[in-house]
């Protein structure tokens, strides 16, 4: 079965998550075709706005826990890093409807949306803490920039479920709409973005972003370091071992991995 599958009609090119039995939880590969479908719709005249949606109940339950275990994303290069450059890249406007699940990058890849719907089912959360990691895709400084840093701090500290509503109060989704109507709402977004010209469209959407490239890389940069050092170690190990097997983790013997910048 294909884990991502598009459909282009009347402008509007439809990326939908597609791998519904594991809540869309994204593997390796799947952030290497995301990131080369942006990179070619960017290129192509007959796409004028992307809509990002998950099959099944849920956006996507972020990385694909056993396939952190098994790649890790490493120095010089990762399926992670390739999707962000992709979305820094993109230059067109990106409409996402969520629902059901958005846990980790579920939730922060979002911040490289531009318009962003929630069904009011959608439960976000950023448990990066938890499974011993820390932020990735620039939400280091996205998500403190767009929400303040002490209810930043709360959300990825803390790592605890929200819900659709608290998300929109944060500044983090667009809208709340009924989950019936989810799809339909983000499409009628989509064919009014597609009708507008394009060429002004891709000028806003740079010149709106302009502030926040140089700094988001930075983050980038640096979550990648810590993120890369921190994925192989026995915290980690014992957070997705935990996961798979079902079971509460124990850190009470888990080292600390090496950072990559000691505090
Ligand atoms: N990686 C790998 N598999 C995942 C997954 C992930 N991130 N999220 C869900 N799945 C799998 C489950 O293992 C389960 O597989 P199984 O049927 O073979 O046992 C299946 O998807 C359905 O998930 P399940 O946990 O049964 O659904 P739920 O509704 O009870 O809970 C979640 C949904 C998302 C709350 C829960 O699966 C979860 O916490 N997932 C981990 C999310 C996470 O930490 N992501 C961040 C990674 S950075």
């Amino acid at each position: 079965m294909n884990d991502i599958v598009t459909e282009l009609a009347d402008g509007i090119l439809r990326v939908e998550l597609n791998r519904p039995d594991k809540k869309n939880a994204m593997t390796g590969p799947m952030y290497d075709r995301l990131a080369e479908i942006l990179d070619e719709a960017d290129q192509d005249d007959g796409v004028r706005v992307v809509l990002w949606h998950g099959a099944g109940d849920s956006f996507t339950a972020g990385n694909d826990i056993q396939d952190f275990l098994q790649n890790p994303p490493g120095e010089g290069g990762s399926s992670q890093g390739r999707l962000t450059d992709a979305f820094i890249r993109f230059t067109k406007p990106l409409v996402a409807a969520v629902h059901g699940v958005a846990v980790g990058g579920g939730t922060t890849m979002l911040t490289h949306c531009d318009i962003v719907y929630a069904a009011d089912n959608a439960r976000f959360q950023i448990p990066f803490v938890d499974l011993a990691l820390v932020p990735e895709f620039g939400s280091s400084f996205s998500i403190p920039a767009r929400v303040g840093y002490q209810r930043a701090a709360e959300l990825f500290l803390l790592g605890e479920r929200f819900t659709a509503q608290h998300a929109a109060e944060l500044g983090l989704v667009t809208r709340v709409v009924p989950n019936a109507e989810l799809l339909a709402t983000a499409r009628a977004t989509a064919a009014k973005l597609a009708a507008k010209p394009a060429g002004a469209l891709r000028a806003s959407k740079r010149l709106l972003k302009a502030a926040w490239f140089a700094p988001v890389r930075d983050a980038v940069e640096n979550e990648a370091q810590e993120f890369t050092a921190r994925v192989r170690g026995e915290e980690a190990r014992e957070a997705f071992s935990a996961f798979l097997e079902k079971r509460p983790p124990n850190f009470a013997n888990a080292a600390m991995p090496f950072a990559a910048k000691a505090a």
